[in-house]
């Protein structure tokens, strides 16, 4: 039998992520799904149930969204959550009613004896985040979980296998929700849970090799975790038929490319043509100062110059790191637009080949870590900080110029250097410098100095939608300081980015 496969259909909640994470935890391949997928794909495969996420809409208002009604007849179970659990009862002919004390936050949770709360104790606490509920339960249901405001806050159709969750079992403020969503996926949808990073890897091997045939792959390297692991696995696969184009713009960390060079051509043996074209770059970015205008020129240069190189190639295939966030932020994802993120992997689909092999479309960043060190990659490659696609030049603000350029490549190493040296470059999210574009007057050597000042931008956060910023210790900053203004010739002045997201973003540009 093929790898067993639960499916999350997405209505659009906040933590529909975290729901696939936890089941794939459990060992259990799971997808997520826009809400209105075709019966055809929600059931390809060995489906052993489906979950149903939360979601904005409201049964009050118009326009709810609703629950495509042909995945109860696929016979397999049904988890609704939240939203979901809302549309399945108003499916079956129970009452969705605006409720008079809306619920959010922690939960005090009374449950009652199910399979779905195996070894929970009875009384828990649950993370409720709605202002509808289930007033009248549908034919066949019964009440399985209450709070105070909530006479039903789950429900369950044992004979038909449907049931409801009113809270969100995915977040950590369930205290027991995690094990919810494993009892789901064991004790009914009775998944053997034997889905793990090796077979990922295997799997994944196999399907680049059945895509490509005897045909061969070009690869847009940028030396970043998606790009990196898509490779390896696509090199396992074809071996010497894949052939990588690293376009090194100049706006890269210091040595960066090199580095790059040296392990994946040096250390792997995977081909690697580096195009440098930095001053190609430098001069189509002169007298730009606008962040928006810098990132069309830097995406619309960075596909041409791969296009010019990759006719040389005639590679039949494209590969692309695309992960999973990447999917659901163009798929059914409702975020507004705040930056028009240009990312290196996001080359255009019709530039000549026979199609895209995409690898890692169904992977969370972390997963692509884990298969990272599955496959080998080393740790401090598989753990790089996350890099924006248009590099330094969203770290500078204002005209891009080799001096400032320097200025940000070289303060930045040092940044990353101690960072590391104090055993933080693990637990940071990003950090970096950038470059404001502003002077200020000091005093070095008895005379008057009027510098350029620098930022350091430090932060913590679990997947860059939200972020905190990171309490680098005080000595640590001071001997950064220190270091970057005697070591970098035109820094005057350090300050310390304490803005979280939002309202700040990352970058500053
Ligand atoms: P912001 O600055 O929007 O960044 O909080 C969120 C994450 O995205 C990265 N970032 C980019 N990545 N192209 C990219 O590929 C871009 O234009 C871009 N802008 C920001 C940023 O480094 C952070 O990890």
């Amino acid at each position: 039998m093929s790898r067993e496969r639960i499916v999350v259909l997405d209505f659009g909640g906040q933590y529909n992520q975290l729901i696939a994470r936890c089941i794939r935890e459990a060992g259990v391949f799971c997808e997520l799904l826009p809400y209105d997928s075709p019966i055809e794909k929600i059931q390809a495969g060995n489906l052993k149930g489906i979950v149903l996420t939360g979601g904005p809409d409201s049964f009050a208002a118009q326009n709810a969204r609703v629950c495509p009604k042909e995945i109860f007849s696929l016979g397999v179970p049904v988890l609704g959550i939240c939203y979901g659990m809302q549309a399945m009862a108003q499916l079956f002919g129970g009452q969705v009613e605006k409720a008079s004390l809306p619920e959010f936050g922690h939960t005090d949770i009374h449950l009652v004896d199910h399979a779905l709360f195996a070894d929970l104790p009875q009384d828990t606490i649950v993370w409720m985040n709605h202002n509808d509920l289930v007033t009248v339960l549908p034919q066949g249901f019964i009440s399985i979980a209450s709070s105070a405001n909530c006479p039903v806050a789950a429900f369950a159709d044992d004979a038909r296998h449907f049931y409801g969750f009113q809270f969100h079992p995915e977040v950590k403020h369930s205290i027991y929700g995690k094990q919810m969503l494993q009892n789901f996926v064991k004790n009914i949808c009775h998944c053997a849970c034997d889905w793990q990073m090796d077979h990922l890897a295997q799997e994944l091997i196999q399907g680049i090799q059945k895509q490509v045939g005897d045909g061969t792959l070009v690869v847009g390297f940028s030396g970043g975790v998606d790009s990196s692991v898509a490779t390896v696995l696509a090199h396992r696969a074809l071996g010497d038929r894949v052939q990588c184009i690293l376009v090194d713009h100049g706006l890269m960390r210091k040595n960066e490319s090199q580095e790059i060079l040296d392990y994946y051509e040096g250390e792997l043996g995977i081909p690697i043509q580096c195009v440098y074209a930095k001053d190609r770059f430098l001069a189509k970015l002169k007298g730009i100062t606008d962040p928006e205008q810098k990132r069309k020129v830097i995406g619309t240069e960075f596909i041409r110059v791969f296009e010019e190189e990759a006719k040389k190639i005639h590679g039949d295939y494209l590969l692309q790191g695309t992960i999973y966030p990447d999917v659901i932020e163009s798929g059914s994802g409702q975020a507004a637009v705040i930056k028009s993120h240009h990312n290196v992997g996001g080359l255009p689909k019709d530039i000549g080949f026979k199609g895209l092999v995409e690898p890692l479309r169904m992977l969370f960043k972390d997963e692509v870590r884990a298969l990272g060190e599955e496959l080998g990659i080393p740790h401090h490659l598989v753990w790089r900080q996350p890099f924006p696609g248009p590099g330094l030049a969203v770290r500078i603000l204002g005209e891009i110029t080799e001096e400032k350029l320097m200025m940000v490549q070289e303060s930045d190493a040092i940044l990353r250097e101690e960072v590391a040296k104090a055993g933080l470059d693990r637990s940071i999210w990003q950090y970096f410098t950038v470059f404001p574009d502003v002077r200020t007057v000091g005093v070095k050597g008895d005379s008057r100095s009027y510098e350029y000042l620098i930022g350091i931008r430090a932060v913590v956060s679990e997947d860059a939608m939200t972020v905190d910023v990171a309490e680098l210790p005080y000595p640590l900053l001071k001997l950064i300081s220190n270091r970057i203004i005697n070591e970098v010739p035109g820094i005057g002045r350090v300050v310390y980015d304490i803005t979280s997201k939002p309202p700040g973003t990352i970058e500053w540009e």
